[in-house]
């Protein structure tokens, strides 16, 4: 009995030992519960804000462009969206076409013009961030050139020719639009650049003074079953993306027309923005989704945290990404301006071309998502949240290939909390378990957890914190 008694306290002892100090919210990974893939996070610097980059001094330039895309220094993004111009002209803030002048019908051949310069500078741009790990070149385009609209213009609205309730005495445009996209995916081939998906419309639920074409789901599938044929027909590999709504809502009834059309086989990425409707349960499809933008009108602000909610704090953001990939299934999710010149809030970098480079903390908040931490093939795996008596975690979890997981914790509450990190493999080899903390204070600073015995990580979350572990 005696000997049983002190075999017990020994195991007691042991067992103590291994048991976390603290008492504090535990978060347990469930690698066997597999989601969504990973594709990443991304920007675009479309209307012009290429030119805008290309125009700081070399040193700029390369601070900007590492604070975006760098996997070693910045946010990883791995999607860069780029803007199909439909401009006629080439005035700062438009996009010029590369068919600027109306053919004389129809039925005749696109007066195509070489991508002005660069696209805008666009293509500099896409060789800037393919060099520093960008996987994904999106091609949007706003609007059809005014010639092939209701409107006769690329602004306001309008429709592209030929689709459903449309009736233009020019004739029906879909081939030419077709056509046009066509062309340019080529000019971009011809430099060695592979669009990988493109996409028709933006925001075709409004209609805007900047270049914008309005669609609903029977209009998109109208010009889907043209597009379609037309990149096989060219050998483009480019996959279609639809349909940029201005908010999930908005999406989502674009995409079920497009079904009920019969066309969603034609589509291979499903694109929504956050604006007009927050993105909420998933869309019922087996498609990948992205998130292509979404920004904040707050005025400029660089803070991680001013008060509950504020729209463009960076723990905002943080909170955003981090929904839109555990609630809404995105694989992808893209703020809209990376770097800007103007003194508003669209931007995650604001810069001038005397040369300053300024970083807000929402910058920082994306960088947890990036490929700093998941990488390509990566899986969403599930987490479990106990002990957590204040409620204030939200998490996250993205297992790598090669083994690795990151876990994004977030600290909606006030305080600091202990948090237990459970559920890796105990048989690990050795090594810190990292962590990166971005709040007021940091900007993914890195520390180590405290490691101990049966596979459990300890760390300190303070309050409105993010916290990514990589075990
Ligand atoms: C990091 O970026 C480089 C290009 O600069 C790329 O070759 C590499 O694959 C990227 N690594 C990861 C883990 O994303
Ligand atoms: C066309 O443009 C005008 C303004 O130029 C606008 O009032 C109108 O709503 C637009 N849309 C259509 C479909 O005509
Ligand atoms: C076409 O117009 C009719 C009548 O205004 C409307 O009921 C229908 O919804 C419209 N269809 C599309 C695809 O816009
Ligand atoms: C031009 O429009 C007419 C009238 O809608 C149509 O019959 C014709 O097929 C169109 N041309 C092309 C190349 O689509
Ligand atoms: C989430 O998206 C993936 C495609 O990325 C799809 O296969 C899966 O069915 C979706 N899951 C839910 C719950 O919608
Ligand atoms: C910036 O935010 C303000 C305030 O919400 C908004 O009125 C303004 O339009 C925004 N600026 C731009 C250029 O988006
Ligand atoms: C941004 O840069 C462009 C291109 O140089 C310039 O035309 C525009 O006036 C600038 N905007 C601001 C607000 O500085
Ligand atoms: C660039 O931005 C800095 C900081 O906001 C400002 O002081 C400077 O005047 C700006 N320069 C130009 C040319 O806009
Ligand atoms: C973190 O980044 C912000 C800009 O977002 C900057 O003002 C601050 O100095 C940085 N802090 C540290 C500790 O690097
Ligand atoms: C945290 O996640 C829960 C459950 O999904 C959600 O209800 C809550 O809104 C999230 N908190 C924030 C700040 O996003
Ligand atoms: C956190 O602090 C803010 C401001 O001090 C307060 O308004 C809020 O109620 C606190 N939240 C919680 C959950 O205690």
């Amino acid at each position: 009995m005696a000997a049983r008694l002190a075999t017990l306290s020994v195991m007691l002892a042991a067992l103590a030992q291994a048991a976390p100090q603290a008492h504090g919210p535990v978060v347990c990974l469930e690698p066997d519960t597999k989601y969504q893939g990973y594709d990443g996070i991304g920007v675009s610097e479309a209307f012009q804000r290429s030119l805008v980059l290309h125009e700081l001094n070399t040193a700029s330039q390369n601070l900007a462009l590492d604070y975006l895309f760098s996997n070693i220094s910045g946010a990883g993004m791995t999607i860069l969206r780029n803007g199909i111009g439909s401009s006629p002209e080439d005035g700062f803030d438009h996009m010029k076409s590369i068919t600027p002048t109306a053919p004389r019908s129809n039925s005749s051949q696109l007066n195509y013009i070489p991508l002005p310069r660069n696209d805008e500078y666009q293509v500099w741009l896409s060789y800037q961030a393919i060099a520093r790990g960008v996987n994904y070149i999106y091609a949007d385009a706003w609007s059809a050139d005014g010639y092939m609209k209701t409107n006769g213009t690329e602004i306001y609205g309008g429709y592209l020719c030929g689709v459903t309730n449309t009736s233009c005495s020019t004739g029906d445009w879909r081939q030419a639009y077709a056509d046009k996209i066509v062309r340019y995916l080529e000019d971009y081939r011809a430099l060695g650049i592979t669009i990988d998906y493109v996409g028709f419309l933006n925001e075709p639920d409004l209609s805007t003074p900047y270049a914008s074409m309005q669609s609903d789901g029977q209009q998109a599938a109208d010009f889907l079953k043209v597009l379609y044929p037309s990149l096989k027909k060219a050998g483009l590999q480019t996959q279609i993306a639809c349909c940029d709504g201005s908010g999930w809502e908005q999406q989502r009834e674009r995409l079920t027309g497009i079904e009920a059309a019969g066309e969603d086989h034609t589509v291979g990425l499903v694109t929504s923005h956050g604006y007009s409707s927050l993105p909420s349960t998933p869309f019922a499809t087996p498609k990948k989704t992205w998130i292509t933008e979404w920004s904040t009108f707050d005025p400029i602000n660089y803070d991680w945290y001013t008060s509950e909610g504020f729209q463009s704090d960076g723990l905002t953001w943080a909170n955003h990404i981090q929904q839109a990939f555990a609630v809404s299934n995105v694989t992808g999710f893209l703020y809209w301006w990376g770097a800007a010149n103007t003194t508003d809030n669209q931007s995650l970098l604001f810069v001038n071309n005397t040369a300053e480079v300024s970083v807000t903390k929402r910058l920082w908040a994306h960088a947890h998502f990036g490929s700093r931490f998941i990488r390509q093939g990566a899986t969403r795996i599930g987490t479990t949240v106990t002990s957590d008596s204040t409620h204030s975690l939200n998490v996250t979890a993205f297992a790598n290939t090669d083994g690795t997981t990151a876990v994004q914790v977030i600290n909606n509450g006030n305080d600091t909390e202990t948090v237990t990190l459970e559920g890796f493999s105990a048989h690990r080899k050795g090594g810190a378990i990292h962590t990166y903390l971005s709040n007021q204070a940091h900007n993914l600073t890195r520390g180590n957890a405290v490691t101990q015995s049966g596979g459990r990580a300890v760390a300190q979350v303070p309050g409105k914190s993010l916290l990514s572990f990589v075990v």
